[in-house]
C-alpha cells in the first residue's frame, strides 16, 4: 500500500486541520492510500517516534478546529538542529536522517504544511531527493507564488474585530486607539483590517512612517468633528528613520517584532498630546475558528496537495491564482517571498482616497 505523510511546520494557523483532514480524506477515498501525520512539524521527520497514522475517524470533526493536531513547531530545522551533546547545546546538520526517515517510514511523498521558513526547509530537502509538496499557510500572507495564505482570513476577522471594539472606547474617550498587529515584514494583516474597520491610519514595514503626517491628520479630523483617531499598526513597522523593534527581553533565541504599538502611544501622550492608549492583539490573531473562507481554502489546497502527490509532481506548492487551484515550484515560490503589499497598489491607492493617512504623505 502507498503511504503519504503529512506534518504542520511553523507557527499554527486556522485551517491547518483542514488540510490535514482534506488529505486523509481525499488520498484514501480516491487512491487507496495511507496517511502517516508526523509530529511538530520537522522535528517530527529527524525523529519519528511518534507517527500517528491518520484514518478517517481521526480526523472526524478537526474542520471547524484551529491549530493542529499533528502539532507545530518554528524550530527544529533539520539543517541546523539544536541538540544536547555532553551537556552543551550544539547545532548539527540531520537532513541526511530526515531523508533516510522518510524511506524508513516508506513514504512515497510527504506533504509539508507551512509558511516561509518551513517551505525554505522543504525546498532544500527536495533539492537532495525528499518527495516533497508544499501548501502554503501563514496568517502573514507573505508567502509568494500563491493570491494568498490560509489562515490569513481568519486573522484578519480577529483584527476587525479588535478594533470595531476599539472605536467605542475610542469614541467615548475622544482618544487616539492603536492595535499593534501581526505580520512578520508585511502589512497584510494591518491595511486588511485596517480597512475593513474604517481605521483612520494604517501604519506597515512597507511604507516607512513620521508620526506628523499622521498627527496632521487627526487634527484636520477633530476640526470637522471626529475626535477620536484609530490606528491599525503592524509589528513590522517603523520610522523612516528608525528600526523595527523587537523584543529582545523575553530570553527567546530569536527576535520577536513587537513594541512599535506602544512607542507610538507614548510619542502621541507625550508630543503630540493626543490622549492615546495601545493594545497587542498577539497570538489570537492565530487562533479561534477558522472563517468559512479560510476552510474553503484550506481544504482546496489539501484535496489539491494530496493529487500533486499521487501524481509524482514532487517539488511543487499547490497555490490559488484568480480562484484558480494550482501549483507553482517551491523554488519559485520561495524566490516570491516575501510577498509584501505594493504601496502603489490598487490597496493602498483606494485606502488613501478614502483619507487613510499611511504616514508617509
Ligand atoms: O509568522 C506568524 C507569526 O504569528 C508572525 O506574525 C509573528 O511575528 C510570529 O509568527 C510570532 O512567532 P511566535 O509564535 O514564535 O511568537
Amino acid at each position: 500500500m502507498r503511504r503519504i505523510g503529512i506534518l504542520t511546520g511553523g507557527g499554527d494557523a486556522p485551517g491547518l486541520n483542514a488540510v490535514i483532514r482534506a488529505v486523509v480524506h481525499t488520498a484514501m477515498n480516491n487512491f487507496d492510500v495511507e496517511v502517516l501525520g508526523l509530529r511538530n512539524g520537522f522535528d517530527g521527520l529527524v525523529e519519528p517516534e511518534d507517527v500517528i497514522s491518520l484514518s478517517h475517524s481521526k480526523v472526524r470533526g478537526i474542520l471547524s478546529h484551529g491549530g493542529t493536531i499533528l502539532g507545530a513547531a518554528n524550530r527544529g530545522n533539520p539543517f541546523s538542529r539544536k541538540t544536547v551533546v555532553d551537556g552543551k547545546e550544539v547545532i548539527s546538520d540531520m537532513s541526511a536522517q530526515a531523508l533516510e526517515n522518510i524511506e524508513r517510514l516508506n513514504l512515497d511523498s510527504l506533504i509539508v504544511v507551512g509558511g516561509d521558513g518551513t517551505l525554505t526547509i522543504s525546498k532544500a530537502l527536495y533539492d537532495r531527493g525528499a518527495p516533497i509538496v508544499g501548501v502554503p499557510k501563514t496568517i502573514d500572507n507573505d508567502m509568494g507564488g500563491t493570491d494568498v495564505t490560509f489562515g490569513f482570513n481568519t486573522a484578519m476577522r480577529t483584527a476587525t474585530e479588535a478594533l470595531d471594539k476599539l472605536h467605542t472606547t475610542a469614541e467615548s474617550h475622544s482618544r487616539a486607539m492603536i492595535l499593534e498587529l501581526m505580520g512578520r515584514n508585511a502589512g497584510w494583516i494591518a491595511l486588511g483590517a485596517g480597512l475593513a474597520s474604517g481605521a483612520d491610519a494604517i501604519l506597515i514595514p512597507e511604507i516607512p512612517f513620521d508620526l506628523e503626517p499622521v498627527t496632521n491628520r487627526f487634527e484636520e479630523r477633530a476640526q470637522n468633528g471626529s475626535n477620536f483617531n484609530i490606528i491599525s499598526v503592524a509589528e513590522g513597522s517603523h520610522p523612516k528613520d528608525g528600526k523595527q523593534q523587537f523584543k529582545n527581553d523575553d530570553g527567546l533565541y530569536y527576535g520577536r517584532l513587537g513594541g512599535i504599538g506602544q512607542t507610538i502611544a507614548n510619542e502621541l501622550n507625550l508630543g503630540s498630546g493626543i490622549d492615546s492608549r495601545c493594545t497587542v492583539l498577539g497570538h489570537l490573531q492565530r487562533g479561534g475558528t477558522p472563517t468559512p473562507y479560510d476552510r474553503w481554502l484550506a481544504t482546496l489546497y489539501g484535496a489539491g496537495a494530496t493529487r500533486l502527490a499521487m501524481s509524482g509532481k514532487y517539488g511543487m506548492m499547490v497555490n490559488l491564482r484568480g480562484g484558480d487551484i494550482g501549483a507553482i515550484s517551491l523554488t519559485d515560490a520561495v524566490e516570491q517571498t516575501p510577498k509584501l503589499v505594493n504601496p502603489d497598489g490598487d490597496l493602498i491607492t483606494a485606502a488613501r482616497g478614502l483619507g487613510i493617512v499611511f504616514g508617509d504623505e
